[in-house]
Formats: C-alpha cells, sequence, structure tokens
C-alpha cells in the first residue's frame, strides 16, 4: 500500500460514526497512581493483565474503533499469548502508540512545560510500525493562569507537535496531536476560551508550516470548561462555548476531533460531548478519545481481581456504548441508571 492508501485507510478506520478512541498509554508513573487509588500494584504483569482483559472485553468493537498503547503494551502478549496489537486488529480496532516521551520545564519559561522525543523519532516510528501501530499520539499540555501559558511555551510545543506529525505522516502513520489546555486552576471558562483559541490557531499554523496534511491527522483537544476549581457550566454553555473556539481555529479538512477527558468525570465528558452533537452538523466528527473517563468505572470493578473480569468488562462497555450514543447526540443522563 501507498503511504498515503496507508494513511486515508486508518482514518476512514479511526473516525466512524458511533465510535471513539479508548486512550490505554499511561506512562509508569500514571499507571501506578491509577492502580494505587484501587489498591494494586504497578508491576509488568499486573499492568499486562489488567490490559489484557479490557481489550478482550466481548463486542468492545461496536463502540470503540482505536486503542491508543504504551510502548510496553506494544510488544505485550495478551493473557491467551497473542501479540496485544493482533489481539485488536482481530477485534476490528486500530492499535496506536503514544510517542512523546513526556514532559518537562520549558527554560526561561516558569511554570509552563514542553513535551520531549522528537531525538530518534523516525527509527521509533519505524519499530512501532512494524510491530503493528497504524496511528500514533503527542501529547502538549498548557498551564492556564492569569500570565500562563506564555506566548514561547504556546510556540516551542506548537512547533514540537507540528514536526512529531511531519515524521509520522512520512512514514504512513497517522498523528493523533493533542493540545491539552489543562483543567487545573479556578478560572473562568472565558479565560480557557481564550488560551485554547491561541493555542490551536499556533498548533494549526505549526502543522502548516511542516507541510503537514490536515486530512490524514486526528485533533485531540480539551473541552472548552471552566477551571476545575471555579463554578461548573452546564454542558450546553461547554459545548456553545467548545464550538465557537473550534469554529475559529481548526480547519474544516481535519476529518475529526476526538476529545480527552482531561480530569471530567465519565458522566460529565458524555454528557459534553453528547451536547456538541446535538448542535447539528459541524465541519468536523466530533468524538471521544478518553483515557480516565472510560477506564475508571472499569479499573474500580477490577481491583486486581481476576474474579472480577465480567464485572470490568460490563463496566468498560457501557461508558463505551454511552459515550457512542454521545456521538450522535442520543445519550441521556437517565441511561446511566441502566444496566
Ligand atoms: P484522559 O481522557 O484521562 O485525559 O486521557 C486521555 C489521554 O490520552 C491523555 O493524554
Amino acid at each position: 500500500m501507498s503511504t498515503a492508501d496507508e494513511l486515508q485507510t486508518t482514518i476512514n478506520d479511526l473516525i466512524h460514526p458511533d465510535k471513539g478512541i479508548l486512550a490505554a498509554d499511561e506512562s509508569a508513573p500514571t499507571i501506578a497512581k491509577r492502580f494505587s487509588a484501587i489498591g494494586v500494584q504497578s508491576t509488568e504483569a499486573s499492568r499486562r493483565e489488567y490490559r489484557s482483559l479490557i481489550f478482550s472485553t466481548p463486542d468492545l468493537g461496536e463502540h470503540i474503533s482505536g486503542v491508543i498503547l504504551f510502548e510496553e503494551t506494544l510488544g505485550q502478549l495478551s493473557l491467551d499469548d497473542v501479540p496485544i496489537p493482533k489481539l485488536l486488529e482481530s477485534r476490528g480496532i486500530v492499535p496506536g502508540i503514544k510517542v512523546d516521551a513526556g514532559k518537562g520545564p520549558l527554560v526561561n519559561a516558569p511554570g509552563d512545560e514542553i513535551t520531549f522525543g522528537l531525538d530518534g523519532l523516525g527509527s521509533r516510528l519505524e519499530h512501532y510500525k512494524a510491530l503493528g501501530a497504524r496511528f500514533a499520539k503527542w501529547r502538549s499540555v498548557f498551564h492556564v493562569s492569569d500570565t500562563l501559558p506564555s506566548h514561547q511555551a504556546i510556540e516551542a510545543n506548537a512547533e514540537v507537535l507540528a514536526r512529531y506529525a511531519a515524521e509520522c505522516q512520512a512514514l504512513g502513520i497517522v498523528p493523533i496531536v493533542e493540545p491539552e489546555v489543562l483543567i487545573d486552576g479556578d478560572h473562568p471558562i472565558e479565560r480557557t476560551a481564550e488560551v485554547s483559541e491561541n493555542v490551536l490557531n499556533r498548533v494549526f499554523g505549526a502543522l502548516h508550516r511542516h507541510h503537514v496534511r490536515y486530512e490524514w491527522m486526528v485533533l485531540k483537544p480539551s473541552m472548552v470548561t471552566p477551571g476545575k476549581d471555579a463554578d461548573k457550566a452546564s454542558p450546553e454553555q461547554i459545548a456553545a462555548a467548545t464550538l465557537r473556539v473550534f469554529r475559529r481555529s481548526v480547519p474544516a479538512a481535519v476529518p475529526g476531533i476526538m476529545f480527552l477527558s482531561g480530569g471530567q468525570s465519565p458522566e460529565e465528558s458524555t454528557a459534553n460531548l453528547n451536547a456538541m452533537n446535538s448542535l447539528g452538523s459541524q465541519p468536523w466528527e466530533l468524538s471521544f478519545s478518553y483515557g480516565r473517563a472510560l477506564q475508571e468505572p472499569a479499573q474500580k470493578a477490577w481491583a486486581g481481581e481476576r474474579s472480577n473480569a465480567e464485572k470490568t468488562q460490563a463496566a468498560l462497555k457501557k461508558r463505551a456504548h454511552l459515550n457512542g450514543l454521545a456521538r450522535s447526540g442520543s445519550y441521556s443522563p437517565a441511561l446511566e441508571h441502566e444496566d
């Protein structure tokens, strides 16, 4: 297959009217934090057990088109000794891989961070592709205050996201471009809107500068919400604010916007996506690429016990199903109480 065909096939497989992505690419420290919340020690074996279990959920492919994996999982065997990427492909789910190497302080920009991982990225991508990855993810974060993020943090992260995306496309791997405007703080929704519009415009400027083809990428942004310590906004307010910002800054050629959950509860993130998809048709598909909002109930149900396998899979299936409904504005909070 040509590189162009590879990219288009992956886009077609990922972006589906009833489906979204499961982000299961928590780094070692992050999964340790999630496991510690349910009293489980994070080891290679416990991570393999949990992730094999959720990827084997019956009919997961009904509402999940792709899974983002962490490097360790991409090379792991399922509990039935099938390579995890093969297991996913056999269930009609596209395997993807987180390729950034985490973040740290941006020098001379107190409070801002920059994401690492460009050095050697091309050869890592080739290796991941050989293991079965067809799309990739790179996350940049932006802290919000009256003064953050600085202009230099926005420009530096936009440039790095664009260089990553260009390298992916050159190798036939669809890039998920993830600029996350963090929810931490007590700022109002208007401040998130201002920062998000600025960030997205700069990111698309950099993508354009690096000749990234918008048709073959996926945007994974945060929704425009108030800071988590501010008064809450309704799903309708969040949907209106988010779409206003996105119409000003995301080219119509981008096929899909697949949101992260970023610390919203599972119910909130489903209701907010549903509210957006209730506002009529948009230039792009509006979907989900949730980590915590899909997995939290499943992790609680699992609690490290193999005997909880069925409950764990049912909890994941329920969130995938409800978010699948939110893709067309067909979700209602009353459905939370049905089994
Ligand atoms: P959350 O939905 O938990 O924010 O995770 C999505 C993700 O992939 C973060 O990089």
